[in-house]
Parts: C-alpha cells; structure tokens; sequence
C-alpha cells in the first residue's frame, strides 16, 4: 500500500446501476469519486448536473472529486461545490478569472484544482501554483472515457512537479492524472509526480474493480 489517490470515475459506471456501481468501486478500495461534469459546449459530450453532485452526496462518504468541462466555470462553479463537490477542478482554458476563481472555491472550504488540456502549455498552471490544492493534467483530450494515454503527459507531469518543489508546495499540492490510464502507465505516471490517478474505463469495465485498483497504487 502506498499514498497513491484512486479515484474511478463515474463516466464510466452503468448509469441505470449508479448507486451499485459507485459501491462497488468504493469497497473494492477507491478514495475518492471522480466526477465528469460535461456541459456540450466547452467539450462535445453532455454528462451530469447538479442534481447528481447532490445525490451522490447522500450515498457515499468517499469525497467527490467534480471535474468540470464547462465553458462558464467563472459562473457555475460555486453551485457545484454548494451541492457537494469536495474537490472543484475547473479548466484553465475556460476561466476567464482563474485566480479569483481558485480563491472563492477555497473560501468555501472546498479544495480547488485547475486542470489543463493536453494542447495548453504547461507553465500556464504556474502563476496559480501559490494558491492550488490540485493541478489535474489531462492525458486525453477531454470529452469521452476509455480513449488513449498521450505518452508527452509523463513529461508534462515531470515539468509541473518540477516547478511545485522549486516553489516548495510539494506537501500541498496534488497532481491529478486523467485519461487512459491502466496498470500499464500507472508506475510511469506516479514516478513522475502524480499522487492522484482517474480511471475510469480501466476500472469500471474491469471484472474485478477491487483488483483493478490495486493494481493501480
Ligand atoms: C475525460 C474525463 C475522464 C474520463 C477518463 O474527459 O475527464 O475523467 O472519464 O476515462 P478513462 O480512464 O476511460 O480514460
Ligand atoms: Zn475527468
């Protein structure tokens, strides 16, 4: 066992059998519910709302890691974590104040990630470092489940990691893996630097989830 963060996204679950699905990962030994907030626009995919975000609240205690790819997130993200979102990732590229974003989803008590697309530079999370609980790189392009691992997203890791301990962060801040990842990359991604892997195919397509995840850590 290490501290490696698991955390299966609901993507990827039955969403006639959610409430089962969620059970079953969190007692195959999940930590937290990765949660795929898709709006059609900022992505070409249309996924859950609020009402969602407030009932997996009331059925699960692991926290709920809210992932949202969303063109407005300067306008909607604070109701995401009002309805229950543990964790509010929102993306770099659709915030027009990132920074005043960063600090109004903290003085809720909620922890604040930015995440980043594989097509945006890197040193774009820098000047956001100071304030960041969770920086979430992307290793697909986002809008769907079960595609490719981008193999350039190890290095990206290795820069961010980089640059949190330059600045001394590196107890603070997570990096958040996300998108194909397997058993295969999972070693490779978590050298680099990431402490928190999303799986979501991998794990809920998986015959045994609770071996699926440990084979991730
Ligand atoms: C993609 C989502 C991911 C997705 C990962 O836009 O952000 O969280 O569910 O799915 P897999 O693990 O199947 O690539
Ligand atoms: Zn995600």
């Amino acid at each position: 066992m290490n501290n490696t963060i698991i955390a299966p996204s609901i993507l990827s679950a039955d969403p006639l059998n959610l409430e089962k699905d969620i059970l079953d990962v969190e007692h195959g030994g999940a930590d937290w519910h990765h949660v795929d907030v898709m709006d059609g626009h900022f992505v070409p995919n249309l996924t859950f709302g609020l009402p969602l975000i407030r009932g997996l609240k009331k059925v699960t205690k692991l926290p709920l890691d809210v992932h949202i790819m969303v063109s407005n997130p300067d306008e909607v993200a604070l109701s995401y974590v009002d309805a229950g979102a543990d964790i509010l990732t929102f993306h770099v590229e659709a915030a027009t104040h990132a920074h005043r974003l960063v600090q109004a989803i903290k003085a809720k008590g909620c922890k604040a990630g930015v995440a980043i697309n594989p097509g945006t530079m890197i040193s774009s999370v820098f000047p956001l470092l100071p304030v960041l609980d969770l920086v979430l790189v992307m290793s697909v392009n986002p809008g769907f489940g079960g595609q490719q691992f981008i193999p350039e997203s190890t290095q990206r890791i290795k820069e961010l990691s980089h640059e949190i301990n330059r600045i001394g962060r590196y107890d603070s801040i997570i990096i958040e893996i996300d998108g194909g990842i397997t058993s295969r990359n999972a070693e490779q991604v978590r050298n680099a630097g990431a402490r928190a892997l999303v799986a979501g195919s991998y794990v809920y397509n998986s015959d045994d989830r609770c071996q699926a995840i440990y084979g991730l850590r």
